[in-house]
């Protein structure tokens, strides 16, 4: 268990975990080695939320403007990402947590996507923190894809915010209260655009493959002291 304290926690945490890029190439290594420190300190990050309590934490692993990357790099991510996932598979397993891929997985290479998908369902009889991993996932996307659903079942109009949130990926979710990016970036990018509108943000110069769990517990501490009004006095 961890041994730091909180007096509230959020109930939900989105990460965008940016900075991979910029973190190798400080040290003079190709943009891939900041991916693969990047999936370690996921590792990290996850188990210490799931040992912290969180019930629900989100990850933006690959957005839908990634796919406009190199294609090495894409291939080189997307393994690293499959392979990650994989290797912390037990660790998940004994730490009860269950995870859920969100995004068009439908763009991804047949042998990673069916990797990713027989992950999702060796955990899906666990309890605990849910770990959603959002790939090849845009915000925007996630609402016109909700409206044509809604569309295609001949939904009557005036639709409701329910209705919406019924199609979107996070179906079931309650929406971020906070959400973290790291690398000093301070831009949403086309993340949870519908559930963060009443989320608190926290930005840090921090590039991801360094936001170990000692960075996490400082985010935690200033959500501690915010106050959340949701648009009330
Ligand atoms: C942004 O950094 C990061 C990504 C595009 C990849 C994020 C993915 C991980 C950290 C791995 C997650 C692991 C699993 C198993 C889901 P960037 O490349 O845009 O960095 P830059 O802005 O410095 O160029």
């Amino acid at each position: 268990m961890a041994e730091e304290r909180f007096a509230r926690l959020p109930a939900h945490l989105a990460v965008i975990m940016d900075g991979n890029g910029r973190w190798a190439k400080k040290r003079l290594l190709p943009r891939t080695a900041g991916h693969k420190v990047g999936v370690d300190t996921f590792a990290e990050v996850v188990g210490a939320c799931s040992d912290l309590g969180i019930p629900y934490l989100t990850v933006y692993a690959f957005s839908t403007e990634n796919w406009k990357r190199d294609a090495s790099e894409v291939q080189e991510l997307l393994r690293l990402m499959g392979q990650g996932i994989k290797r912390f598979l037990p660790d998940m397993h004994r730490k009860n947590i269950r995870l859920s891929l969100l995004g068009e997985l439908e763009r991804f290479p047949e042998k990673e996507r069916a990797e990713l998908l027989a992950c999702e369902r060796e955990l899906s009889e666990n309890t605990g923190m849910l770990l959603s991993v959002c790939l090849s996932y845009g915000g925007r996307q996630e609402l016109v894809r909700a409206f044509n659903e809604l569309l295609a079942e001949g939904a009557k109009a005036p639709v409701t915010a329910e209705d919406v949130e019924k199609h979107l990926y996070t179906a079931g979710l309650p929406d971020p209260d906070l959400v973290i990016r790291t690398s000093g970036e301070y831009r949403i990018s086309n993340f949870l655009l519908w559930q963060s509108a009443y989320a608190e943000y926290y930005f840090t110069d921090v590039c991801w493959p360094d936001f170990k769990p000692k960075e996490l517990y400082k985010a935690l501490h200033a959500y501690e002291n915010r106050s959340r009004r949701f648009g009330g006095a």
